[in-house]
């Protein structure tokens, strides 16, 4: 009996394509719906605050100049990135972040704790012309960050869709946040958000990497 089905299917590419459709998507609701369900219990880290407006402002420049073609934001549990780079990302540092900016490239290295790594005249240099401060460096230069003035039309507007998705923004905050961008270019924005990465939420080092090579492949 079950043959001749199995016969069928095997016989009609329709009945195939339906019932691997089908299982696929089983499999798919079985991996994916866990998920969200955790995703609704992600609290922030402690020590995570929302974006200020200045930060908030370099971060939709980080996304518009496409800095995650090149930089991830995740540092992976394993020992030599956690000895590179410091803690590895957990889900609640990203609470905030939206869209998150994990990134899935790394020609350059992961920025997620690069905040206080260098000056904030390291990073202003570093945007304009990489090659002054890292001779070998194939990023690309924004100089125009420097000539643009940070647009605080729209901030207002962003924070408070923000809040309506549970950003904890008052209302003090919102209507500050035109002063705290007037005269702010894109890169004092930029930067501000770049030297914000990672500094408040580093779980403490005892908590830090995989101590056992078995719980990191044994990677060296
Ligand atoms: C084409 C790929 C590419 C793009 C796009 C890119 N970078 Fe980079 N970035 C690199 C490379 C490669 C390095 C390492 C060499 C260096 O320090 O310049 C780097 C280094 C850095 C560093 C220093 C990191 C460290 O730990 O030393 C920072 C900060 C940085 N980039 C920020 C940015 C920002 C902000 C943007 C977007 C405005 C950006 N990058 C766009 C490739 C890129």
């Amino acid at each position: 009996m079950a043959y001749r089905h199995f016969e069928f299917i095997e016989k009609h590419a329709w009945a195939l394509g339906i019932g691997t459709a089908i299982m696929c998507s089983l499999g798919g609701l079985a991996e994916i719906t866990p998920i969200f369900m955790e995703a609704n219990k992600v609290q922030p880290a402690l020590g995570v605050k929302p974006y200020d407006p200045l930060r908030l402002a370099g971060r939709d420049i980080y996304v518009r100049e496409g800095c995650y073609l090149c930089h991830s934001q995740m540092i992976r549990a394993l020992r030599f990135e956690t000895q590179r780079y410091g803690h590895y990302s957990t889900a609640s540092e990203s609470a905030y972040d939206r869209p998150f900016q994990w990134g899935s490239k790394r020609t350059g290295p992961d920025l997620a704790r690069v905040g206080g790594k260098y000056s904030d005249d390291w990073q202003r240099l570093h945007l304009m012309d990489p090659r002054q401060v890292v001779p070998q460096s194939n990023m690309p230069a924004y100089p125009w960050l420097s000539l643009a003035l940070i647009d605080s039309k729209d901030i207002q507007h962003r924070m408070r869709t923000l809040r309506w998705m549970g950003d904890p923004y008052s209302d003090a905050d919102i209507a500050g946040a035109p002063k705290a961008l007037a005269g702010k270019t894109e890169l004092d924005a930029l930067v501000a958000y770049l030297q914000g990465l990672g500094i408040d939420n580093e779980p403490p080092k005892s908590a830090a990497a995989p101590a056992s090579p078995a719980a990191d492949g044994g990677a060296p």
